[in-house]
């Protein structure tokens, strides 16, 4: 099988207490991974794009759990599917950290102020290998050569509060690969850090993947990331995928409202215009989405179909996913 990943309707609940169903954040995802492949996902803040990715890790936050019916397939590095869904806490610590990891916006969160880099690079190693110390040492140097730190000998002796965001960042990015893992889960890696130290984290990205077999799920709220490193995109909006393409499509031929305006956002932030595109209004939360297409409240194309039926997720041309009516030439409704 060519597929690393395959999501297939999944869903992520908040209980409402007893009397209450739960309410659903994410509703109905499928996406699929392929080996080697670096997919994006996009969408403004608490569209479910981190619940999602976490749900991969099994490490969906207490109270949240996954929908009946939901299905995370994983092919491990000996050839073998596993439903994640179904495996227990100590099969989940495994899968994490050898065929699994992942990097997040705050590095500082991640590692812990209390132990050296070098400490905290080699507890990671120590788990997966019967390596000795001085061979723990040297591969820890090596991987922070890989990534570029300058003075690989003396970070290895410091404590992260010596270092600086985008050195973190480094940091978490050689802890995170030194494993050689088969998926890596990048949740808005460069969202903290300025501009410049942004583009490089990206750059050393995109080089590294060249000499790992890994594929990336790179989670970002902004589309000028998934320009520079992705090949396929969904675009995530108020729990759901409402596009997705290869990236070329999206940016040249985005087919879903949402996504055009989050494009104009970002060409306006960077052209001659002056002003500032947003999309008005905000992302609803869940409990409030309408019973139509939920980005109706905010689309300047809206209709009146739009407001009392969902549209589903259609291929609207080969690989072009977009779930909007104005693209449905037999409209298909979502149905519950
Ligand atoms: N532990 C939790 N309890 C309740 N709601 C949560 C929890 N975690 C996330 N959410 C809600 O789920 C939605 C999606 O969150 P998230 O995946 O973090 O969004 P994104 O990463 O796209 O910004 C948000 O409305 C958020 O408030
Ligand atoms: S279905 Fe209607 S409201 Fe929703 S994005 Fe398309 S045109 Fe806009
Ligand atoms: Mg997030």
């Amino acid at each position: 099988m060519d597929h690393l990943l395959e999501i297939r309707n999944l869903s992520i609940e908040l209980p409402q207490g007893r009397r209450k169903p739960p309410v659903k954040l994410v509703e109905g995802v499928d996406l699929t991974v392929r080996k080697k492949q670096n997919f994006g996902v996009v969408g403004e803040s608490g569209c479910g794009k981190s619940i999602t990715c976490s749900s991969i890790m099994g490490l969906l936050s207490f109270p949240l759990s996954l929908g009946q019916g939901s299905s995370i397939r994983f092919q491990q590095g000996d050839g073998r599917e596993v439903e994640i869904t179904g495996l227990s806490k100590a099969e989940l610590r495994k899968l994490r950290g050898r065929d699994i990891s992942m990097i997040f916006q705050e590095p500082m969160t991640a590692l812990d102020p209390m132990y050296t880099i070098e400490e905290q690079i080699c507890e990671s190693l120590l788990f997966h290998a019967s390596l000795s110390k001085a061979e723990m040492h040297d591969a820890a140097l090596e991987m922070l050569r890989k990534v570029k730190i300058p003075r690989p000998e003396q970070i290895l002796k410091d404590y992260p509060h010596h270092l600086s965001g985008g050195m973190l960042q480094r940091v978490m990015i050689a802890i995170a690969l030194i494993n050689n893992p088969r998926l890596l889960i990048a949740d808005e890696p460069t969202t903290a850090l300025d501009v410049t130290i942004q583009a490089q984290i990206l750059d050393l990205m995109n080089e590294l993947r060249e000499s790992y077999d890994t594929s990336v799920i790179m989670i970002t709220h902004d589309l000028g990331v998934i320009a520079e490193t992705c090949e396929e995109v969904a675009v995530f909006y108020a729990g759901q995928v409402v596009e997705q393409s290869d990236v070329n499509t999206i940016f040249h031929a985005p087919a879903h409202p949402y996504t055009a305006g989050l494009l104009r956002s970002v060409l306006s932030l960077g052209g001659a215009q002056q002003e500032l595109y947003t999309i008005q209004g905000t992302v609803p939360t869940a409990g409030n989405f309408s019973a139509g297409c939920r980005f109706a409240d905010r689309c300047e194309h809206c209709m009146d179909i739009c407001r009392n039926r969902a549209p589903a997720l259609s291929e609207i041309s080969p690989g072009h996913l977009c779930r909007c009516w104005l693209h449905a030439d037999t409209p298909k409704e979502e149905t519950a």
